[in-house]
């Protein structure tokens, strides 16, 4: 390997160091950086043992720091939607910035996608970042100590989420990643296949807002049992989806939470790159990159657009702070936030 380990990405405005890390094991390479703890590279070897990097991103700091889409990046202290960005916890009221619509996403103005981690550890296949949210950051309860563990192991990325607070507060933590199993930049992905291990989905109002049931996915183009074109049902006059405008729902993953279960399977013919999800959480966005900006500039000569990738946003349900019928996203002082996700590789028989 001639490339080192740990190099500079550019420096904040307030003058904070960012760095690049990449991690290797033989089979998968990663590139990571200390800005939002992103995820800026994924090498896979394609059916000819050819390189394919899998997750879209970009070139300099100021893309990352100028960008709205969370290209790669660890989301925090809620990934998704809290509506009207307000939520009620043990009596009290609390407020956060409106900054999508009506609603709160993706933690704020500046969640944890747009802070710089600390390294805790790095080895050649492992790196630990982690982040201390203090007190009433964007408006959140208690103070959160955060930990974020990339791991390679074998032909899998492990994404580890672990969090403590000392205060009650939600905690919803994801990596927003766009995949796009042919590579990067090489146009969209509506031939691509996925099935999602999620017979219910939460539907949603024209903000995104889940309007607090689960519905069957049978017998709707939210019926992604089985493998399935990305782009075979995108544009059916399905109210859903036209709210969407594409897929940006989410899926109930079936099983236990808690434990590491299929979340999604999702496949390459081009490429025969195969990628399964495995996660510990209750739910995964799907999401059609339907906002990614048309013509914009990505890594080397990529020019992205919308539909060029597709993300796994596993996660808490979107809202769950106001939805008591939803598993509880509320971390206990005292208590452990501790999920996984995993992303493993192989090539289609
Ligand atoms: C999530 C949301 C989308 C969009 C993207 C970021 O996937 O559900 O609606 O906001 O993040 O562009």
């Amino acid at each position: 390997m001639n490339e080192s380990i740990r190099c500079p990405f550019g420096t904040t405005p307030s003058g904070e160091q960012v760095e690049q890390l990449t991690l290797s094991n033989g089979i998968l390479t990663c590139r990571l950086l200390t800005f939002g703890a992103t995820l800026r590279s994924l090498v896979v070897p394609d059916k000819d043992g050819r390189p394919v990097d899998v997750i879209l991103g970009y070139d300099t700091l100021e893309e990352y720091r100028t960008q709205d889409g969370y290209l790669g990046a660890v989301v925090g202290r809620f990934a998704n939607r809290i509506a009207g960005g307000r939520f009620t916890l043990n009596g009290r009221e609390y407020t956060l910035a409106v900054n999508n619509g009506p609603n709160h996403l993706h933690g704020g103005l500046v969640g944890f996608s747009y802070q710089v981690w600390a390294v805790e550890e790095l080895t050649a296949d492992r790196a630990v970042l982690s982040l201390v949210s203090p007190d009433g950051q964007e408006g959140y309860p208690g103070t959160l100590r955060v930990r974020v563990t990339y791991r390679l192991e074998g032909s899998a990325l492990s994404i580890r989420y672990e969090a403590e607070t000392d205060r009650d507060t939600p905690c919803n933590l994801t990596n927003h990643s766009y995949f796009n199993l042919a590579g990067q930049g090489s146009g969209p992905v509506l031939d691509q296949e996925i099935a999602l291990h999620a017979s219910q989905y939460t539907p949603a109002d024209g903000t995104s807002i889940p309007l607090g049931v689960l519905e069957p996915v049978s017998g709707t183009p939210m019926d992604l049992t089985r493998p399935t074109p990305i782009g075979a049902h995108l544009d059916e006059p399905f109210p859903q989806l036209e709210l969407g405008h594409g897929y940006d729902h989410n899926f109930v993953i079936d099983g236990p939470i808690g434990q590491l279960r299929p979340a999604a399977w999702a496949r390459c013919a081009a490429t025969g790159i195969v990628m399964e999800t495995e996660t510990t959480l209750p739910g995964v966005q799907f999401y059609t990159a339907n906002f990614l900006e048309p013509g914009r500039k990505g890594k080397g000569d990529a020019v992205y657009g919308p539909r060029h990738a597709f993300c796994l946003e596993t996660q808490f349900f979107p809202d769950s702070p106001n939805q008591p019928g939803f598993p509880s996203c509320i971390l206990r002082a005292g208590g452990r936030y501790d999920h996984t996700t995993c992303y493993r590789f192989s090539i289609a028989e």
